[in-house]
C-alpha cells in the first residue's frame, strides 16, 4: 500500500504540469505521478504541430480564436469554456517559455513564427519544427526535476479508481457523493497490484486511438482514464465525437502508428490532390485544403471510397525547399525513408484516428463528477472542443486545466483524509492465461470492428452491428478478466472494448449529422441535442 496526498494518473502535458504546479505551490505535499511506460511516452510527446495561442496582438484578437473555436466545434462548444481556455492560454504558455520551452521565432527577429492551421482564420500556432510536443515534455520533465516533493514512478499502470464501492457499498451511475480514493496499479515490472491511496487524485491519461486500426496516437493511448472513469461511475460526455486527422502518411505496411503528417504543412501551402493532380477540396468547402478537419477527412474519406484509390495526395512540390526542411525536418526525412521525396513527390495520404474530443466530464476547475477526483487533458470533456477540436487547442486545454485543478485542490486538499479502509486487490481464484492470442486477437478484432462500422461515415445498421459485435467481446473479456491473472494487455483490451462501447452507444443516440459525428441515417443537423446522460 502506498500513499501520498496527490495521485497524478498520466504523464502528458496536463499531468506533468498540474503536478510541478502542485508541487511548488506546496512544498509540505507528497505527489506521486505514475506512467504505464516510461517519462517519454505519451500523447504530448507525439504532437507535431503546436500550440494555439491568440499570441499576436496586431493581427490576432482572442475574440477571432474563440469564434475560429466555436465554429469548428459545430454547436456543442461551452462558450465559457471556450473563453477561459482563449483568454488565460498565453499567460500559461509564458510559463512554460519560462521553464525552457522552445518555439521557433523568424529569422532575425524576436517574433514567434507563427503556423497555421485548418479552421484558424489566423496564424497562431507556436511550434517548435515538428516535434512540438517533444520539446514540451522535455521542458515539463526537466521542470519536474527540480521538485523534490514529487515522486515520479514509471511502468505502473493504473487499473481501476478506488471508490465506495472497494469498501463493500452498492454504487450505481445516479448515487450521489462518489468519492475517490485512489487507484490500483499494476506494476508492470512485477506483476503485483498495489494500492495507491490519496486525498485527491488526478485523471491525465490522453487519448483513445487504439480503438482504431489506423492511428496517429501511439501504443499507449488506450483510453485508461475515461474507462476508469466510467467504471467507478462517472460521468462520460460527447464519445462520439472521434476526430480523424486528414493526413496520416499511407503506408501499406500498416505502421503503427501511422505517421503524421502535420495540418502546418497544408498551412505552409501543401494543397491536396487526386493521384491525377487535381485539386479537389474546393468542391467542399471555400477554404480548400485548409478546412477544418472534420471536412477535410471526409472529403478524402469520400473521394478514396468514389475513385476505389487507397488514399489521395498532398502537394508540396511548389513549396520553397528551405523552407519546407527547415519548418519538418522529420517530415522530410521520414518521406525520403520510404522513398518519397516531398519536392518532387506527392505524399500519399489517409484519415487516421487522431483525437477523441469527448471524455469524463469536467467543470470549469476540471472537477469531475465523482468527488476528489480531477480530469485534465485528452480524458476529458471540458466543453472546449464540442463536436470538434480545432487544431492545436489541445495541449493549450491541458495548460489551462492542469492550473485551474491545482488553484482547486489548494484551497480543499487539507480537508480530506486518507481513506485506509480500502482492502487490497484480491487475486483469488485467477490463473495465468494459456494462451495469450486470446488476448491480442481480441484487439485486432476490436479494431477491425471500429474501423469498419464505426469510423468517418456510420449509419445504424454499421453501428448496431458494432454494437452487436462488442456485445460478444465485452463477455469475452470480462470472463477472462474474471479468472486470470492480470496484464497490461488485458487490461488494455478491457479499457479498449469501454471505449469502443461508448463511441458506439453515443454515436447512435445522436440523431443528427453534427461536427465530427456523420450519419448516412441523419445527414442534416438538427437542433440542439442534449446527450449528457451517460
Ligand atoms: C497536426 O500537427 O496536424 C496535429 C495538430 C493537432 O492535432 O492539434
Amino acid at each position: 500500500m502506498q500513499k501520498t496526498d496527490v495521485l497524478v494518473l498520466g504523464a502528458g502535458i496536463a499531468g506533468l504540469t498540474t503536478a510541478i504546479k502542485l508541487a511548488k505551490a506546496r512544498p509540505d505535499l507528497k505527489i506521486t505521478v505514475l506512467t504505464k511506460t516510461n517519462e517519454n511516452e505519451s500523447n504530448t510527446a507525439w504532437a507535431q504541430a503546436g500550440v494555439a495561442a491568440a499570441w499576436d496582438k496586431k493581427h490576432d484578437s482572442y475574440k477571432k480564436h474563440v469564434e475560429d473555436t466555436l465554429d469548428a466545434g459545430d454547436g456543442l462548444c461551452v462558450e465559457k469554456i471556450v473563453e477561459i481556455v482563449v483568454h488565460e492560454g498565453p499567460e500559461r504558455v509564458q510559463e512554460i517559455i519560462n521553464w525552457g520551452a522552445r518555439f521557433d521565432k523568424k529569422e532575425t527577429t524576436d517574433q514567434y513564427d507563427l503556423g497555421r492551421e485548418g479552421g484558424h482564420s489566423e496564424n497562431r500556432i507556436l511550434h517548435y519544427k515538428d516535434i512540438t510536443g517533444w520539446e514540451i515534455q522535455r521542458t515539463l520533465l526537466e521542470e519536474l526535476g527540480r521538485y523534490p516533493n514529487i515522486e515520479f514512478q514509471e511502468h505502473y499502470f493504473a487499473i481501476d479508481l478506488l471508490t465506495q464501492h472497494h469498501m463493500g457499498y452498492t454504487i450505481i451511475r445516479v448515487t450521489p457523493g462518489i468519492e475517490c480514493y485512489g487507484a490500483y496499479v499494476l506494476d508492470k515490472r512485477t506483476g503485483t497490484i498495489e494500492t495507491f491511496l490519496a486525498k485527491i487524485t488526478v485523471l491525465a491519461t490522453g487519448g483513445t486511438g487504439q480503438v482504431y486500426k489506423n492511428t496517429t496516437n501511439p501504443a499507449i493511448a488506450t483510453g485508461d482514464g475515461i474507462a476508469m472513469a466510467y467504471r467507478a461511475k462517472g460521468r462520460v460526455e460527447n464519445m462520439e465525437f472521434v476526430q480523424f486527422h486528414p493526413t496520416s502518411l499511407y503506408n501499406p505496411a500498416g505502421e503503427n502508428p501511422s505517421f503524421l503528417i502535420s495540418e502546418a504543412v497544408r498551412g505552409f501551402g501543401a494543397i491536396l490532390r487526386t493521384r491525377q493532380g487535381e485539386e479537389f477540396m474546393h468542391k467542399y468547402d471555400p477554404r480548400g485544403s485548409l478546412a477544418p478537419r472534420d471536412i477535410v477527412a471526409r472529403a478524402i474519406d469520400r473521394e478514396i471510397k468514389q475513385r476505389g484509390e487507397d488514399c489521395m495526395y498532398l502537394d508540396c512540390t511548389h513549396l520553397d525547399k528551405e523552407g519546407f526542411i527547415a519548418h519538418f525536418p522529420n517530415i522530410y526525412k521520414k518521406c525520403l525513408s520510404i522513398g518519397i521525396d516531398p519536392m518532387k513527390d506527392f505524399i500519399p495520404v489517409t484519415p487516421a484516428c487522431h483525437y477523441m474530443c469527448g471524455g469524463v466530464r469536467t467543470d470549469e476547475m476540471g472537477r469531475s463528477s465523482i468527488d476528489r477526483l480531477y480530469a485534465a487533458g485528452e480524458c476529458t470533456c471540458t466543453g472546449l472542443h464540442g463536436a470538434n477540436r480545432l487544431a492545436s487547442n489541445s495541449l493549450l486545454e491541458g495548460l489551462v486545466f492542469a492550473h485551474r485543478i491545482v488553484e482547486d485542490i489548494i484551497p480543499r486538499i487539507d480537508q480530506f483524509q486518507i481513506q485506509t479502509n480500502i482492502p487490497d486487490w484480491d487475486a483469488r481464484g485467477t490463473t495465468d492465461p494459456d494462451e495469450m492470442v486470446l488476448i491480442t486477437q481480441g484487439i485486432k478484432e476490436l479494431k477491425e470492428t471500429m474501423s469498419y462500422y464505426v469510423g468517418i461515415v456510420r449509419s445504424n445498421v454499421r453501428l448496431k452491428r458494432a454494437n452487436d459485435r462488442l456485445y460478444l467481446q465485452y463477455k469475452e473479456i470480462e470472463a477472462l478478466y474474471n479468472t486470470t491473472t492480470i496484464s497490461p494487455q488485458l487490461c488494455e483490451l478491457r479499457n479498449l472494448i469501454t471505449i469502443a462501447y461508448l463511441i458506439v452507444r453515443s454515436a447512435s443516440m445522436r440523431m443528427e449529422s453534427r461536427g465530427l459525428h456523420y450519419t448516412t441515417d441523419y445527414p442534416e443537423k438538427k437542433g440542439y441535442v442534449d446527450l449528457s446522460i451517460l
